[in-house]
């Protein structure tokens, strides 16, 4: 019998087009569609952005029905009900949640509530990972790399900080780029405590305050579990393709306004052209991090050198995005393609990763036999 499987997500809203302002911050909005643009009309400018297009939740379905039946599970108000009525073998979780601190928690949560499995990590190590600061804290008590921090909740926090300029300012429980801007890089402490007090303000949560990293950065697909846990090939950033005189931050800006599908900056290397010797210590930190923070299954692991050139964990992501346009930069599915897997590939090998943990048995050749039965 073929297994079914349930699929949890966020749908972005449809957003109407956002109202034209005389902010020069906000990039011409004939150039940036509306589910990109920042917004003066939300609570937060960049609100939906850790959510997924249509496009993507498509093609992540399309991908997971060659290996079952697949049963969309938006991960709305109703979801616990609709779970308990499909009752899959087990969810395939790319949902971000809705609001709060425990917002990636909650589908993971709700399955274990109800006995059902699911793919990806578990609501503790979830938690951990949206919260920078809880996440170094542990990297840094296991010593995997990361660079020294202090976690800000006010703005005396920020104006007493005692860590060397420059720093780098960002919302602490956020993802996608989510209030990092070219502002996030701090010279001094007047600038940096009127970032924090603007991040504090815009989303209600405690601000992250780094080291500046100032060397190369990585970002680091990891597939598996346990000793068979691995890393796909590196992907590495070229700053010099963001707009003449910008920083080289990987913020809301170059993710969702500068690097659009219409005009793709060819902002990557995968495999990164590096040192071999390099190349194993940011495999060797990314792994790290993946097993001390508990991930299972999937996560993408950012990396950025120090001045020294040692590279130092950023942040995790257990819910990695997964946009299939290869014109949309996605980085996970671009490490995907340089280890020779496509996107359907990625998806099938992640859903089987995770169908062997929770059952024993594999999914992918239960699928090809099936198929096979079936000609
Ligand atoms: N301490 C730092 N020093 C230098 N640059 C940094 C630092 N922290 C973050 N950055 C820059 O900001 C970018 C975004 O930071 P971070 O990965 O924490 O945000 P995010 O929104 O969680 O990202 P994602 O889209 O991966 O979810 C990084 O890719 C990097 O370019
Ligand atoms: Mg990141």
């Amino acid at each position: 019998m073929a297994v079914r499987i349930g699929f949890a997500y966020n749908q972005k809203p449809a957003l109407p087009a956002p109202k034209k302002t005389g902010d020069s911050a906000v990039p011409s909005l004939d150039k940036v569609p509306a589910n990109r643009a920042l917004r003066t009309d939300l609570p937060q400018p960049d609100l939906y952005a850790e959510w997924d297009e249509p496009e993507t939740i498509d093609a992540v379905a399309n991908a997971l029905s060659s290996l079952g039946e697949v049963i969309r599970l938006e991960a709305k108000d109703d979801f616990p009900r609709r779970l308990l009525d499909a009752k899959p073998d087990f969810v395939f979780n790319i949902a971000e949640g809705l609001f709060g601190v425990n917002r990636e928690s909650h589908v993971p949560s709700i399955c274990e509530f109800l006995g059902v499995p699911y793919h990806a990590s578990d609501p503790l190590t979830l938690g951990l990972t949206l919260h920078k600061g809880r996440a170094k804290e542990i990297m840094a008590y296991y010593g995997v790399p990361t660079a020294p921090f202090i976690v800000a909740n006010s703005r005396s926090d920020a104006r007493n900080v005692n860590l060397p300029f420059p720093l780098f300012a960002k919302p602490a429980l956020e993802g996608s780029g989510k209030g990092i801007t070219q502002k996030s890089l701090c010279s001094n402490r007047a600038k940096l405590v009127q970032v924090v007090e603007e991040l504090l303000e815009t989303y209600q949560e405690p601000v992250l305050i780094e080291s500046w990293l100032p060397g190369q950065e990585f970002t680091v697909a990891v597939l598996g579990n346990g000793k068979e846990a691995r890393t796909l090939p590196l992907v590495g950033m070229r700053f010099d393709e963001l707009p003449l005189g910008a920083q080289p931050i990987y913020g809301y800006e170059a993710k969702w306004l500068w690097d659009t599908p219409e005009h793709p900056l060819d902002l990557f290397e995968c495999p990164a052209n590096i040192p071999k010797e390099l190349a194993r210590d940011v495999r060797s930190a990314a792994l790290s991090a993946y097993r001390i923070l508990g991930c299972r299954d999937w996560c993408r692991v950012d990396i950025r050198c120090d001045a020294a050139g040692r590279p130092m964990v950023v942040e995790l992501n257990p819910l990695p995005g997964i946009l299939p346009n290869p014109q949309d930069n996605s980085c996970f599915p671009k490490a995907a393609r340089a280890a020779g897997m496509t996107y359907d590939g990625l998806i099938q090998t992640v859903a089987d990763i995770a169908w062997r943990r929770i059952s024993g048995r594999a999914l992918l050749k239960k699928a090809a036999e099936r198929k096979r039965a079936a000609a």
